[in-house]
């Protein structure tokens, strides 16, 4: 790895210098745009008002036939709307792939200076990272781009999870990692054809009650350990952890659950495919007004985080201040995007 003091440097020169810190920002839904299609990037700049990060898609999903198209698309829907603190992303296709040096090469030239974050799938080690940092500050430095570009990796591949610890540490360009469950699951020839979610099979069976037969199955989470291993290696290194798409745009229960799962376990946020997500995301990835409220009593108990204090019968000391510390933050960003929630919260 490197030392310390070159992972800092501009990596060409005249490329801006890499950020110390990630700016904070409200990422609860990250909404997929085809941007080949007319009617859904006419609708962008009114989309950008309600989501948190607006991405524009170039890899799959994105017929072969549109790749162009879509590069295009993206391009014209950077240019005609404003985004303000909403995110503008795009993802771009494998860097195996035919079409990626022309995403990169054409979109850093054309709108390189509005675009916060791209997305890299399929990233299988750290080597990809650097492959893509090195030509972003190239060309950073040849259209004077002086804010740099970060990069999302997408956890995805089976070598990818073996080496997320280094995929986050990469460069100090990386602002997270999304879970892809699908590739991910082709990847490791897991049985199923679903995105994201449970699977009815994989359940663990209780043991029978004494002279009975019956017995009580419960479905358990095919991406606990992912997730929890991805959340390890993001909040190690300082970036974020996201969950990523859920497939079945028809079951809403299972979606929700899907994404409080992830929550719960440090994600961040996750990604809308669908525009029925977008509600779904902000209520999860909303901190719970009860939680909020009980976080204030616990900073307003204990200032400084020092000590103990007993809260309605419940132990607080440093830890649960920094878990309050959390809440409150996250529930700032939110009061200061969606007024509604701020009222909830008494922000
Ligand atoms: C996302 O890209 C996935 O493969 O799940
Ligand atoms: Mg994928």
């Amino acid at each position: 790895m490197k030392p310390p003091r070159p992972f800092f440097q501009p990596l060409a020169i005249g490329a801006p210098a890499p950020l110390r810190e990630l700016p904070v920002r409200l990422e609860r839904m990250i909404h997929f745009v085809p941007p080949h299609i007319d009617k859904l990037r006419g609708k962008v700049p009114e989309l950008a008002k309600q989501v948190d990060v607006v991405l524009g898609n170039l890899e799959d999903a994105i017929p072969v036939d549109a790749k162009e198209a879509a590069r295009k698309g993206f391009i014209e829907m950077a240019n005609a709307a404003g985004f303000g603190s909403t995110g503008l992303w795009t993802r771009i296709n494998a860097l195996n792939s035919p079409w990626v040096l022309d995403d990169i090469t054409e979109i850093v030239g054309a709108v390189g200076h509005k675009l916060d974050v791209i997305m890299l799938p399929k990233v299988d080690g750290p080597w990809d990272i650097h492959y893509l940092d090195q030509l972003l500050a190239q060309l950073e430095a040849r259209y004077s781009i002086n804010k740099p570009i970060l990069i999302h990796a997408i956890l995805e591949t089976a070598q990818g999870v073996n080496n997320v610890e280094a995929i986050a540490l990469a460069s100090p360009r990386m602002h997270g990692i999304s879970l892809g469950p699908a590739d991910l699951a082709a990847s490791r020839a897991m049985k199923t054809t679903r995105v994201g979610g449970g699977h009815p099979d994989y359940k663990v069976l209780a043991d029978p009650a004494p002279g009975e037969s019956a017995r009580t199955a419960a479905q358990q989470d095919l991406w606990h350990y992912t997730i929890a291993k991805m959340v390890d290696a993001c909040v190690a290194a300082g970036i974020k952890p996201f969950y990523g798409p859920f497939g079945d745009f028809s079951d809403a229960a299972a979606c929700e659950s899907q994404f409080r799962n992830a929550f719960l376990m440090g994600c961040l946020g996750a990604w809308s495919l669908h525009p029925s997500q977008i509600e779904i995301a902000k209520i999860v990835f909303s901190p719970d007004p009860h939680e909020v409220e009980f976080a204030k009593k616990i900073v307003a108990a204990m200032p400084d985080g020092a000590g103990a204090v007993m809260i309605d019968g419940k132990m607080q000391d440093g830890a649960t201040w920094k878990q309050a510390k959390v809440l409150l933050d996250l529930a700032n960003l939110v009061a200061a995007k969606d007024p509604a929630m701020g009222a909830r919260y008494g922000l």
